[in-house]
């Protein structure tokens, strides 16, 4: 809670802070965007619009521009608000949409505000940023994505739109669908991680779980696409930073989840603080009208990042907050989050002419067809329903479906023969600073998530094992500082044990916005504890917690177990204790490459093979001297505790005509002893196009359960789509050739089989 106080707080001083520096009349830079030939908007005639309509004609320009009003408020106790007079722009109908204000009894006395002192009484619209979790906590986004199960992320979704709608809100600021190549950025824990295909996948199931069917659901909320677009790929990981690519680039790696996104029907989308080719997304009228509207339909309204509107002038691309304001709305932006850019001045760029009427009734119709579709207008008390929001927050059944994708999430990277541990286990020791904690276990971004409803490692681990096993439990050392005093305790603990749990990794707010960093390494004295425990030659399971790919050498070599278990919510120590003893075989792969070194970044499986392709009989190609290309553990990597064998890919045609379709089979079998999932991937590689290719590109994959001995044939249809790219002419075009089609359990295990496409 303090934390998003405290950076409203910071904000509060940016913003005000801007006014004052950037108050001076300098005249519009800019032309006119593309306005007013917006492709979509309210359907004319139907029965919402009508009554959009109605209420439309009744407002004055200054109520209009409060519906395109964001402002946050406190976190619906009694701390302190970013913007003490929010009440009073509610009573003059001067802010129409709030965020940050949660609880079913607070939002319910905000929206009384709206209903009862208000002059037209439009109900309030209530937004907060629901990433992965409301109350019961998931595992973080990039935890999520390791899972690769698509119906258990749409069910993390639907469980957090359950919770946060019964707690007064009707729309998440999730979710983001940023794909990065560089663990250095701190957001790396939201998002996808380094994949296309994988994150396009992701954007629609939780664009499904948040919104459901309908969008009167009163257990739904409302999704928003964010970061529009490619805030993932700022230059060095630094946040904030500037981006600059390729459009090819753009639009092949970096847009296709946020369009799954809006195909998958998100109401809203976010656009990014980055400027794209020298122009900032906020007032960027490419990327918001002529993509995102012109070429993807999108019906639902685009609301900026915090103060996005004031950052347009920092960024030198107008020269103060009035022309920022005329910027954004004339590039597409309907809501401006947090700048108050458009109620201090919109409504004088309107009557000098410089903003056309016309462009804020066609903001304000989304903003208002919006409510309506909600049921807002029929009963704006409908969300806020104390006795629902009781029984619903932390239900049984949400605890069982958070631990279910918890286990899911989980990714064995080593293990020589040390896991799954046996319960039958007389004494273990449980070490180090993360194994009795709770508070970082629910993750950063959090939403209205508390530490003390998370199931610790070390209560996992009791809950497992009951009374039988004599569990030792030390904390070794903190996350970070240089202190040993703790080590002589863990290590007389490990001395005693049959085997040693060792927690260590990250601190939750080590990731997650403005946490960018140069070393992305353990801290502190965790991995010196973690050598002297695996010298002492007892078997030692390592369970790494954090939210970014970590460079751990020396662990990846020498643990005799390794479980990256990312921040796996309200569950996480039910679920680790389901792996470590065997309950649930692990069957979560890497979405993004951990690399060797931070000197590796960007490291990621989809690269190009460049006119000197590594090779090591010849100084002159593409290398590192000091270090192996290869990274430490490779995109789609993860271990089971079973083995699977797989069988030669087979095609049902090698030669086939453009348009037709492929089936790609292979079979795979379960070798062990044990049932297990595993998650079947299909890349493929066109050997020459009108522009290079990348070597691999994910473009299917299946997570298929086998028992003991179990054999199962896996088929996959590639269309001409899946071997589709902008062309040298910019088209997106499949073009006739050679292309190997390979399958593997991971992105560096593959077998090949070579096709030919005719015209
Ligand atoms: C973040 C967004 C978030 C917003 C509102 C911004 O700083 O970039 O992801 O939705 O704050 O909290």
């Amino acid at each position: 809670m303090s934390k998003t106080i405290e950076k409203s707080g910071n904000r509060a001083f940016r913003k005000w802070g801007s006014i004052l520096v950037f108050s001076g009349l300098i005249p519009l830079l800019f032309a006119f965007g593309p306005w007013p030939d917006t492709p979509t908007g309210p359907e004319p005639g139907d029965d919402i619009s009508r009554k959009v309509d109605s209420v439309l004609a009744l407002m004055t320009l200054e109520e209009k521009i409060g519906q395109m009003t964001l402002y946050t408020t406190d976190w619906g106790s009694t701390g302190p608000t970013i913007r003490p007079g929010y009440t009073d722009d509610i009573r003059s109908g001067r802010c129409g949409v709030l965020f940050n204000s949660h609880t079913a009894a607070f939002t319910r006395e905000l929206q009384r505000v709206a209903m009862e002192e208000s002059r037209l009484k439009i109900p309030l619209l209530f937004g907060f940023d629901v990433i992965h979790g409301y109350k019961t906590m998931f595992p973080i986004p990039l935890g999520e994505a390791a899972s690769w199960d698509m119906k258990a992320i749409e069910r993390s979704a639907e469980v957090a739109a359950a919770e946060a709608a019964a707690a007064g809100l009707q729309w998440t600021f999730a979710p983001m669908v940023d794909i990065t190549r560089d663990p250095r950025w701190g957001r790396v824990m939201e998002g996808p991680g380094e994949d296309t295909y994988l994150a396009a996948q992701m954007a629609r199931a939780f664009v499904k779980g948040f919104q459901g069917e309908s969008f009167e659901n009163a257990d739904r909320v409302l999704a928003c696409v964010k970061h529009f677009a490619a805030y993932g790929a700022p230059i060095g990981g630094r946040d904030y930073n500037t981006v600059d690519m390729s459009e090819r680039m753009f639009r092949e790696v970096y847009l296709p989840p946020y369009q799954a996104g809006v195909e998958a029907g998100a109401w809203t989308v976010m656009a990014s603080f980055n400027e794209i080719d020298g122009v900032p997304a906020t007032g960027n009228s490419w990327l918001l009208m002529d993509i995102l509207r012109g070429e993807w339909n999108f019906p639902g309204f685009v609301v900026t990042d915090y103060t996005g509107i004031n950052e347009l002038v920092e960024h030198g691309i107008v020269a103060n907050r009035k022309e920022a304001g005329e910027l954004a709305v004339l590039a597409g932006v309907d809501m401006d989050m947090q700048s108050a850019a458009y109620q201090e001045y919109l409504k004088k760029s309107v009557e000098e002419g410089k903003v056309p009427e016309a462009r804020i009734d066609e903001a304000v119709r989304r903003i208002l067809r919006t409510k309506f579709m909600l049921g807002l207008f029929d009963d704006p008390y409908k969300y806020s329903d104390v006795a629902r929001e009781q029984r619903v927050l932390l239900s049984a059944e949400h605890q069982e479906a958070s631990r279910d994708v918890a286990r899911k999430s989980i990714v064995l990277l080593r293990n020589e023969g040390v896991l799954p541990l046996a319960k039958s286990i007389k004494s273990l020791a449980v070490i180090g600073p993360l194994a009795d904690d709770q508070a970082n276990l629910i993750g950063a971004w959090s939403g209205a998530g508390e530490g003390r409803h998370c199931v610790s490692l070390l209560t996992g681990i009791r809950n497992k094992l009951g009374t039988g096993t004599d569990i030792l439990y030390a904390k070794g050392c903190a996350i970070e500082g240089g202190d040993q005093s703790g080590f002589s305790e863990a290590l007389d603990a490990a001395q005693k044990a049959d085997a040693v749990i060792l927690a260590i990794g990250e601190h939750k707010d080590m990731t997650g916005e403005a946490t960018s960093q140069v070393q992305i390494r353990l801290r502190g004295q965790q991995e010196e504890l973690a050598r002297q425990l695996v010298a002492t030659g007892k078997p030692v399971a390592v369970v790494l917690m954090n939210g970014r790919p970590l460079v751990i050498p020396w662990l990846a070599e020498n643990s005799p177990a390794l479980l990256e278990c990312w921040w796996l919510g309200t569950q996480a120590g039910n679920a680790i204790a389901d792996v470590l003893f065997g309950d649930y075989n692990p069957s979560g792969k890497l979405p993004i490459t951990f690399p060797r070194h931070e000197g590796q970044i960007p490291i990621y499986y989809s690269h190009k093979n460049t006119g000197r392709p590594f090779n090591p009989e010849s100084k002159w190609t593409t290398k590192y001297t000091d270090i192996p290309n290869s990274p430490q553990f490779p995109f789609g990597y993860g271990l089971s505790y079973t083995s699977f064998r797989y069988g030669k890919p087979q095609v049902d045609k090698t030669v086939f005509r453009k348009g037709q379709a492929v089936k790609v089979s292979v079979t795979v079998e379960n070798t062990g002893h044990r049932a297990g999932e595993e998650v079947v991937q299909l890349y493929v590689r066109d050997l020459a196009g009108s522009v290079t290719r990348p070597v691999k590109e994910l473009k299917g994959f299946q997570k298929i359960a086998l028992k003991p001995g179990e054999r199962r044939e896996v088929q996959f249809t590639l269309t001409e789509n899946d071997l589709a790219f902008y062309t040298r002419n910019m088209q997106w075009a499949a073009e006739p050739g050679t292309f190997d089609l390979m399958v593997g359990g991971s992105s560096d295990d593959v077998q090949a089989v070579r096709v030919t496409m005719i015209e």
